[in-house]
């Protein structure tokens, strides 16, 4: 059996995961920030990078105790490298360095982006290459081609919000709290999402890329105006960003033309993914297409350190190790092939 000791940090999540080969979490221990950055309605980098430091490795001692295992019954040691906030993301992989150095074991360098786009087939046994991805979380909004491991290609990508980042905006603008995804659902389930005209960004346009700054900003004049349910703004902002997704994901299926016969899923992961409406609408989607709908459990959809053990299993399982000095990456795409879209900001 193989053990891979994950840890994540690369955002307001700090979690640690022991996984096996068996697709079992064995143990794992996740503690979220959101207290310290509400006042905010917003993560602060450097109150995240001093609240991982504070509980990273207790909660590495808390996952093996779990387990009753020591670092000797695991195989390798994966932490998250990137892309993410630098000085997190730093303080989880010195961890994992110092924990491979003291241990002898391999690190494996995680990409946060392969945990999410992997971790369904942790949940899903079954699930095989290649799969088409959508890959929506507070940072990142993209359509991935996933061929197999380390083999991704981007479809399509945001160029400008990522869509987990236009309903937190919705949720400031409507003063709903931070984290807003959860929230603006909950209301949107009480509101008339056509009491609102709303407009779809990108709709119908060749490339599959996604743009949701126009949508949010539509969001804060539609709340301005002062005359509109605050419940219809939030259910007319859901059903737009559904017909975006369901659009754009359209289009990428009519560009890959044939490989899409090759399709195992079609598959959601990130933060995003936990949207009860979404997954309903991708699921519409794929019967449409005659593919199977692959959702992990919500649990494995926002960050966690199960996919990055996971994520780490699989390389490892392939072979694969990365040494003491590889670097901590604030960016690091996934497709490194991927032409740069224009108009595209930070938001990998
Ligand atoms: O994957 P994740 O935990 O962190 C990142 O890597 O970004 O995703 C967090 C994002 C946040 O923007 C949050 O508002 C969004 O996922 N989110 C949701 C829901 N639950 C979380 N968005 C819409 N509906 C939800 N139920
Ligand atoms: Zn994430």
């Amino acid at each position: 059996m193989t053990i891979i000791l994950g840890i994540e940090s690369s955002c307001d999540e700090t979690a640690a995961a022991l996984v096996s080969d068996g697709r079992v979490i064995l143990a794992q221990h996740i503690a979220s920030q959101d207290e310290q950055h509400r006042p905010y309605g917003g993560v602060v980098p450097e109150i995240a990078a001093r609240a991982h430091a504070e509980r990273i490795a207790p909660m590495v001692e808390a996952t093996l105790a779990d387990a009753g295992m020591s670092l000797a019954d695991v195989d390798a040691i994966a932490a998250t490298a990137g892309p993410g906030l630098i000085g997190g993301v730093m303080v989880g992989l010195v961890t994992a360095k110092a924990l491979a150095m003291a241990s002898g074991k391999p690190l494996l360098a995680v990409n946060h982006l392969e945990g999410h786009a992997l971790s369904p087939r942790l949940a899903d046994g079954e699930l095989c290459f290649p799969y088409m991805l959508l890959l929506v979380s507070g940072g990142h909004c993209q359509i991935l081609w996933v061929e197999g491991v380390g083999q991704y290609r981007r479809l399509a990508t945001t160029i400008d919000d990522a869509l987990g980042e236009a309903f937190d905006k919705t949720a400031k603008i409507l003063g709903l709290g931070y984290p807003g995804g959860p929230a603006v659902e909950r209301l949107a389930a009480t509101g008339n999402p056509k009491a609102v005209p709303l407009p779809r960004p990108l709709l119908g346009s060749s490339e599959p890329h996604f743009s949701f700054a126009g949508l949010k900003s539509a969001v804060l004049r539609a709340s301005q105006a002062g005359t509109h349910d605050d419940a219809d703004i939030a259910a007319a902002f859901q059903q737009a960003a559904i017909d975006c997704l369901i659009d754009r994901l359209k289009q990428a299926m009519d560009g890959l033309g044939e490989d899409l016969t090759r399709a195992d899923a079609l598959v959601v992961a990130g933060g995003v993914a936990a949207n009860k409406a979404i997954r309903g609408a991708l699921e519409t989607l794929a019967a449409g297409r005659s593919l199977r709908f692959v959702a992990p459990p919500l649990a494995l959809c926002t960050d966690n350190a199960a996919m990055i053990a996971w994520a780490g299993l699989e390389r490892f399982a392939s072979g694969q190790s990365d040494g003491l000095d590889v670097a901590a990456r604030p960016r690091w795409p996934l497709d490194p092939d991927a032409s740069p879209v224009r108009g595209a900001g930070v938001k990998a």
